[in-house]
Parts: C-alpha cells; structure tokens; sequence
C-alpha cells in the first residue's frame, strides 16, 4: 500500500468520525458547542438551582411589600366603589357636570348599548341575536343601588354580565355610572319635569 492510499484512508476516517459527532447517537456525555452561538448563558432560569443563595433557589420572593403595577391604585375606593368599610361608595367621585354625563353617555352608547340598547332597558343587539338576557337598568332593585354598586357592576360584572375593568378606565366607569342615573332619571320623568314654556311642545 503506497503512502498516498494510507493518507486517503486516513482522511476517511478522521471525516467519518467528525461525522459522527453530529449524528443521533445517545450519549451521557454534553454536547461539544464548536460554536456556542449564546445558547449557553450566564443567568437563571426558574426552577434552577443556584449556589449563590443559601437556599439553593434561584426563583427568589419579592422584596416585602413590593406591588406589580396592576396591582397599585393610587386611590382604593375611587378604583373599586367599595369604600374602606366594605360598603358600597354611596355617590359618584365625579362631578355631576354636563361635560360628564356627555363622557359617559359616548361610553355608555359604546361599551353597554350593544347588550344593555341606548335607553338602557336590556334589547340591545347582543340579546336580539343570542338568548343572554341583560338586566334592565330601570328595573326599581337597579335603581335603588347606590352608585358604587353600579360601578362595581361595571368593573367586575354580575351573574352571566362580564367586567369591563380591563376595557374601560377608571374615570370612564366613573362617567358611565352618572349616565346611567340620567337614563333613569328621564325613565321616571313627567311632564311636571318638562319646562312650563316648553310643555305644550311634548306631544
Ligand atoms: C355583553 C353584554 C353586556 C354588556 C356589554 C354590558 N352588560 Fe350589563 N348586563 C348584561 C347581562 C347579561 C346582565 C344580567 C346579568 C344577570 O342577571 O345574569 C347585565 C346586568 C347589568 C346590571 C344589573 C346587575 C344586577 O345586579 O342585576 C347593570 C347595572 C349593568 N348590567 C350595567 C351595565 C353597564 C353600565 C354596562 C356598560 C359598561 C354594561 N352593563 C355592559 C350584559 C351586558
């Protein structure tokens, strides 16, 4: 055998063995990263241990008293209309102006007509095409809610009612609830309500 065959030979089998490192055998053994291209890294991942920390853990507990950003509210009650004494707040933080019954009257035809209808008597167009009846809202046990009751319907909802917390902010809920009191307000409204200038207009 000349020595060019003999180096041939060779070179088969160092490739056939380079080879084999990149094929499915088992093996107990690591992988050997030529390349390591940042698959190994430097930090923790959850659930793996660490010898840094005297309990081995390496997912560790928030410092005492640490709130995500979801969680923080700058005002408890004007959040939820439950007042610190786990009651209902009785009136609305907003003023009663017209600039907010307008706010939430463009919310309210927004996010409650399409179930609740425009009035506010539950034939919105959900329920025309699905049997999920919504509360009417001048139903007289809705009525005598106070406003926090209302609000917190609207955060959380009720029964088969979804939440709207996540749709809709703070201040909006706020506005929708003084809207819903005016629905209710003209609901019960009389002529003795209509100016007298104004009452030979109403047919
Ligand atoms: C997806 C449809 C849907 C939307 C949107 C919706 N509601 Fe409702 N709502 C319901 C249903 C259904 C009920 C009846 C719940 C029950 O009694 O099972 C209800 C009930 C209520 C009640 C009465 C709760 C009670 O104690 O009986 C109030 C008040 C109310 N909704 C207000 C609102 C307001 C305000 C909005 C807008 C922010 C709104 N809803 C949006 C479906 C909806």
């Amino acid at each position: 055998m000349d020595s060019r065959r003999i180096a041939q030979m060779l070179l088969v089998v160092a490739a056939s063995s380079l080879l084999g490192a990149c094929s499915n055998f088992p093996s107990r053994q690591p992988p050997i990263w030529v390349f390591p291209d940042m698959k190994r890294q430097d930090k923790y991942k959850p659930q793996m241990h660490s010898d840094f920390f005297a309990d081995g853990r390496t997912s560790r507990r928030p410092v005492a008293g640490t709130l995500s950003q979801e969680m923080y509210r700058a005002d408890e009650t004007l959040a939820t209309g439950v007042a610190g004494d786990n009651t209902y707040v009785a009136k609305n933080p907003l003023p009663l102006t017209k600039e907010t019954l307008l706010h939430g009257q463009v919310k309210f035809n927004t996010y409650c007509a399409p179930c609740h209808d425009r009035t506010g008597s539950g034939r919105g167009i959900v329920p025309s095409k699905a049997t999920w009846v919504p509360g009417n809202i001048h139903d007289e046990r809705i009525v005598g809610m106070v406003d926090g009751e209302i609000y917190h319907v609207i955060s959380n909802g009720r029964r088969s009612m979804p939440g709207y917390r996540f749709q809709v902010s703070e201040k909006d809920r706020w506005a929708i609830v003084a809207y819903v009191r005016a629905l209710q307000r003209s609901w019960r409204g009389s002529m003795a309500d209509v100016p007298a200038d104004s009452q030979a207009k109403v047919r």
